[in-house]
């Protein structure tokens, strides 16, 4: 085994951590003192070694990879790391599922977070998704009610199915996305064969300034696969990091996972009359009216050598975008450009960007944000710390010609956008789903992963959930009916 000569966090020599220094008393017995400073240190540290988990999306898996240009698509964007058949990027992957706490296990029937840092020469492009198309709620006001009804009872701190179905049925544009969740996909098997859906709708700018709406989407070269009902629970008593451990594994052994990255395209003239579903994160765009485009592959080729470093305190956010690529009206989108930065300054500190998993590798100049709590970097050494000086920095002068364009927002689109109505329009998609996508039997297990979940859920409510599905079809009401009626028989 290696000889360590170890030493304190400053540098000073010490001669072992595993022993304290301690002096012998006159009645006999021993004292610790102190001043033994690697004994204090050691147990101040380990006493601040937690920071808060992520709210949301706590438990997860990462990696290291590369993204490569397959399909030059610089006719639709300016964004560099998009253009260029063969352009490599290294990018940080993270697949989460939501709702529960860090040490929770992986198979779960649960929504996958999907994130993806692509460190580009224009500074990091972040795509924060989920692994299904669609979300449950389209005004974010709602987004904390809606994690918290899917963790835990503020009173018997056990996750409640009463609590989950209470939300959705009365938000009920919630329902294509649980169609989704209670469906096949809800458990994957591996984190190698999941999709990923940027779900919102973003726009792509081109360097002459034209622009259209875009959706992004990730499908694995590994085949999509999942976990039935019965062996995502043993899964998770056997091994509840399972999913972890299967991506590590295959990385280890160079069974690279791999993604092609597509975009959906929507040009504006279109958006002027596509009506609601062009920023509505409920429903998604259908391939036939908007065909998949390859841009690229991700592969991911290396382990991290540090959770905590490197994926524990990655930060990703639908904020982070490089020049090319831009927001849109989706009041989702735009809560969410606030709500990431907010909870990495709360849980990673005000200088979390500086952090390795974190830092740009282009050069980065933004002095108007300096000191603060843990600041790593030359903090700008003496740049005035004002901007439009004639000092040091000077006045602004780059000109970045592709993020300037002309939107004409397609009024229909936004209008209402948030009102809490919900109309036969969002039962259209569901209703797809349930008839043309799902087969016979996947059609009978979304039945019976459904109610298996209204077992202990009062009889009032159940039959608002009912409802709820009836709208979709009659058919899923009447088979939860019979189910319910079975399961009250025995
Ligand atoms: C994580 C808020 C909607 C996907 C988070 C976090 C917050 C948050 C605060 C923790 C961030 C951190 O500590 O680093 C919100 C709000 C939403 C919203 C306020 C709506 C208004 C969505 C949607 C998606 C999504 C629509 C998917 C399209 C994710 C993912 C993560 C996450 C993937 C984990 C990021 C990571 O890997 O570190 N969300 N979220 N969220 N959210 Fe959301």
């Amino acid at each position: 085994m290696p000889n360590h000569n170890f030493t304190l966090a400053e540098g000073q020599p010490v001669a072992d951590p595993s022993v304290s220094t301690t002096l012998p008393t006159i009645g006999g017995g021993s004292l610790t003192t102190l001043g033994d400073t690697i004994l204090l240190e050691t147990l101040a540290h380990f006493n601040r070694e937690r920071i808060p988990e992520r709210v949301v999306h706590a438990k997860a898996a990462g990696a290291w990879g590369e993204f490569e240009v397959t399909n030059d698509i610089s006719s639709l964007t300016s964004a560099k790391f998009l253009n260029g058949v063969g352009k490599k990027t290294p990018v940080l992957f993270r697949l989460s599922t939501t709702g529960g706490e860090k040490g929770s296990a992986d198979t779960v029937r649960d929504v996958r977070g999907f994130s993806v840092k692509f460190f580009t020469e224009e500074g990091n492009h972040d795509i924060v998704g989920n692994h299904i198309p669609v979300f449950f709620v389209r005004d974010p006001i709602r987004f904390p009610s809606l994690n918290r009804s899917h963790k835990r009872h503020p009173a018997t701190n056990r996750p409640d199915w009463t609590m989950f179905w209470d939300f959705h049925a009365n938000q009920q544009e919630s329902v294509h996305a649980l169609m989704h969740l209670f469906g096949t996909r809800g458990i994957p098997d591996s984190i190698r064969r999941v999709t990923g859906f940027g779900v919102h709708t973003f726009k792509m700018v081109s360097a002459d300034g034209r622009f259209r709406y875009c959706k992004f989407h990730f499908r694995p070269t590994q085949g999509i696969t999942h976990f039935t009902e019965q062996q995502a629970t043993r899964m998770a008593g056997a091994n509840a990091d399972f999913h972890n451990q299967d991506l590590w594994d295959a990385i280890a052994r160079e069974d690279l996972p791999a993604w092609k990255l597509y975009v959906q395209v929507m040009e504006p003239e279109q958006a002027e009359t596509y009506g609601r579903a062009l920023f509505d994160i409920t429903k998604v765009w259908p391939h036939k009216d908007f065909p998949l485009i390859e841009v690229g592959q991700m592969t991911l080729n290396k382990n991290p050598e540090n959770y905590f470093a490197e994926i524990e305190q990655a930060a990703f956010s639908p904020s982070n975008m490089v020049p090319g690529i831009a927001m849109t009206p989706d009041p989702m989108l735009q809560a969410r450009m606030f709500a990431y930065p907010d909870a990495q300054r709360y849980r990673l500190g005000v200088n979390y960007t500086q952090l390795p998993s974190n830092r740009a590798i282009c050069p980065v100049f933004a002095p108007f944000e300096r000191d603060g709590m843990g600041t790593m970097t030359r903090n700008y050494g003496g740049e005035p710390n004002y901007v439009r000086n004639s000092l040091g920095t000077g006045i602004p002068s780059q000109v970045i010609s592709d993020v300037r364009h002309t939107e004409r927002i397609a009024h229909n689109a936004i209008l209402g956008q948030n009102e809490v109505v919900v109309d036969d329009e969002d039962f259209l998609q569901p209703r797809e789903l349930w008839n043309r996508v799902f087969d016979e039997p996947e059609r009978r297990q979304w039945v019976s992963n459904v109610s298996e979940t209204l077992e202990g859920v009062p009889d009032q409510l159940k039959d608002a959930v009912i409802a709820m599905f009836s709208k979709v079809d009659p058919r899923i009401g009447q088979l939860l009916d019979a189910k319910a009626k079975n399961s009250s028989r025995l």
